[in-house]
């Protein structure tokens, strides 16, 4: 089986990578070589998401390999008030968070269909869920990837392709620190605001990609599910 697992280098897509080495070729993909290289990967291929050629080099990469199982993990935070967003910025992260995922699936797509066989899975988040103040643009991505896992889900059932978004709540990465100290709020406070009161651990989501993966996850398909320490069910 041969997986690409994008945002392989560190965080939650590091795991991913590592714990998906178990039962395929890992194929990794992010921007920090030397990362990807100690992750010693099947193969790696460097992309800056949010630039269409690369976005199309990789998209070829995928083709090259025989991608059965696409992992759509990288993603960017941007903590901007609505009424102080700047077009560049916005086109950014629309560009890594949505049109990258979306893109990277329509090409990985054909070959999966000739093996009526593939797994698609979003990492969004509960943002794209519940709705997080002054991250509505990151809220807008991670929301999209849902509606497109609900319709390709729809469009690809017939091929053996099943195509979920796993939406993790706080965990404790680079990406989570930092939209910790972008936000009006200490760790602790927001801590207190998770029912189980801890992060969510990286392996928690990487266990989840594995299964969804696996022959016993086939009837999942177009789904949404919150891995979030309780965050999505209320207070
Ligand atoms: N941490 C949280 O609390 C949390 C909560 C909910 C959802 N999530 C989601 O989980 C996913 C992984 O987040 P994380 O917490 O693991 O973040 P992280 O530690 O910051 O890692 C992000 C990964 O994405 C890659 N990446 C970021 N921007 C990129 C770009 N423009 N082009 C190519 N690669 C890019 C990074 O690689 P390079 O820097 O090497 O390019 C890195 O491997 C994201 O989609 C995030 O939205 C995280």
């Amino acid at each position: 089986m041969n997986i690409l697992v994008t945002g392989a280098s560190k965080g939650i897509g590091r795991v991913i990578a590592q714990e998906l080495k178990s039962i395929g070729n890992v194929y990794a993909t992010a921007r920090n070589e030397q990362a990807l290289k100690e992750l010693k990967p099947a193969g790696y291929f460097l992309c800056e998401l949010s630039d269409e050629y690369e976005l199309s080099k990789l998209g070829d990469y995928i083709c090259e390999n025989k991608i059965d199982v696409l992992v759509n993990n990288a993603g960017e935070y941007t903590y901007t008030p609505v009424d102080e967003t700047k077009i560049n910025k916005l086109n950014h992260i629309l560009a890594v968070n949505l049109r990258a995922p979306i893109y990277l699936a329509s090409r990985a797509v054909p070959y999966m269909k000739t093996q009526k066989f593939g797994r698609i899975i979003n990492i969004g988040s509960i943002s794209g869920v519940m709705g997080e103040a002054n991250a509505s643009h990151y809220a807008a991505t991670k929301s999209g990837l849902i509606g497109f896992a609900k319709s390709t889900g729809l469009e690809l059932a017939q091929y053996g392709i099943t195509v979920n978004t796993i939406n993790p709540g706080w965990v404790d990465t680079d990406l989570g620190h930092a939209s910790i100290e972008m936000s009006d709020f200490l760790k602790e406070e927001i801590l207190d605001t998770v029912p189980q009161k801890r992060f969510v651990e990286p392996i928690e989501v990487a266990g989840l990609v594995k299964y969804l993966i696996s022959d016993r996850a086939k009837g999942i398909t177009g789904q949404s599910i919150n891995v979030c320490a309780g965050l999505s069910v209320g207070i």
